[in-house]
């Protein structure tokens, strides 16, 4: 069994220093105002998470432009200096914790349900999305037809995400995140099924990895090397979680060795279960592919790697950081706990009902709090 203690050793991306290896993962919680500004209450809701103990804090996903990005009702976003700076009180209350924090910058793309921009979607093919839209982020029903997008609004798409990172230094996050997973849009052109281009955009993996290039150079250019630029992928998807990709260990090497060429300085990735075999019942797993094809790029690990021993597993493995999602929510103190050897809250799912939106118990309007350290 690893030892644990490696979970609370300090560590780094690039410049950006932590004071160790435990990460919250990006979890959207729509309780931003109507027009996408943070509030308050988020600002109480991530302090508590570093008061708790956690070194890095990866925001849910905040919607890059004012087109099509928005994916929910009450999502925050970075689309504007308004909505950037709105972010600011976050990023002062987990600073003045102790932790770092990271902006994810997401665009729905034809999972969008809830956008007050357009009336429609818009996506890499006029495919309509699998599965029905999430009732936790006030959606109901099955997802529309999402418009092909041009050439033009991919390349909009892009400047997006770019200048939300840029939006995002000027409010003081260490770093930003692009989403390039679970199904949202560069996901969307990753996947086969949801990508029937046959431009330069779809096809072979090489051309449905290229949003993810397109978009890390134009955030790279945008923030030169003054903070790290990471980006988050998957091959489960928020609406068909057992997605595979065809092409296996062939698929893995393209994939992560371009987000390498491409200068992400770490790359997020996550599976269910972190530690399983990428594909079938055997060999090596997402996170060790990744070490495999994106050597020298740091790696933050996530999916179900609560347990201590779990985590210690992935950083073995070739992680530097862990992040944890649900066991978050339910221990904001979570390495605090980890470290004094306490037992964990079990996640409870009746949190996120019937709406995903912060609760008073979270910010500490009565019950439980976070441990005293
Ligand atoms: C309520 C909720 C919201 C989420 N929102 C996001 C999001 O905005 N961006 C993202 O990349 N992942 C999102 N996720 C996925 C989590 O980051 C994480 O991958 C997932 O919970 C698995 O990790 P865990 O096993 O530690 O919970 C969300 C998960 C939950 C439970």
């Amino acid at each position: 069994m690893m030892e644990p203690g490696i979970l609370f050793s300090p560590t780094g991306i690039k410049q950006l220093g932590l004071r160790n290896r435990l990460a919250v993962a990006p979890m959207t919680r729509v309780s931003a105002t109507e027009d996408g500004h943070a509030t308050e209450r988020m600002a109480r809701y991530y302090r508590r998470f570093a008061e708790g103990g956690f070194g890095l804090v990866i925001t849910e996903g905040m919607y890059t432009d004012q087109a099509y990005s928005q994916g929910y009702l009450f999502q925050p976003g970075i689309s504007s200096a308004e909505q950037a700076e709105s972010w600011r009180p976050v990023v002062d209350a987990v600073h003045a914790a102790g932790g770092k924090i990271v902006a994810q910058l997401m665009h729905a793309g034809a999972l969008a349900q809830g956008n007050r921009f357009r009336g429609h979607t818009a996506g890499p093919s006029a495919v309509q999305p699998k599965g029905e839209q999430m009732k936790f982020y006030r959606g109901s029903g099955p997802y529309p037809v999402p418009r092909e997008m041009r050439q033009e609004d991919i390349e909009e798409a892009a400047a997006g995400f770019a200048h939300s990172a840029q939006r995002a230094m000027d409010a003081g996050f260490d770093g930003v995140e692009i989403h390039g997973a679970n199904g949202y849009l560069l996901d969307q052109f990753l996947t086969r099924h949801t990508n029937l281009r046959e431009d330069q955009w779809g096809g072979n993996t090489e051309n449905r990895i290229r949003l993810h290039t397109l978009v890390l150079g134009a955030v790279r250019e945008a923030l030169g090397h003054r903070a790290p630029v990471g980006i988050r992928i998957s091959q489960a998807k928020v609406n068909d979680f057992s997605h595979k990709w065809a092409g296996e260990e062939d698929d893995a090497r393209i994939v992560f060795s371009a987000l390498a060429a491409a200068g992400a300085d770490y790359i997020h990735v996550t599976e269910f279960e972190a530690w399983k075999p990428a594909f079938g019942t055997d060999g090596p797993s997402l996170l060790e592919l990744a070490r495999r094809y994106a050597p020298g790029v740091a790696l933050i690990a996530n999916g179900s790697l609560h347990e201590s021993c779990r985590g210690a597993e992935a950083i073995a493995a070739g992680a530097d950081l862990v992040a944890m999602g649900r066991s978050a929510l339910a221990n904001p103190g979570l390495p605090a706990l980890l470290s004094g050897g306490a037992a964990l809250a079990a996640f409870d799912s009746g949190l996120l009902s019937p709406i995903a939106d912060i609760k008073d118990i979270e910010i500490g309007g009565q019950g439980k709090e976070t441990p005293s350290r």
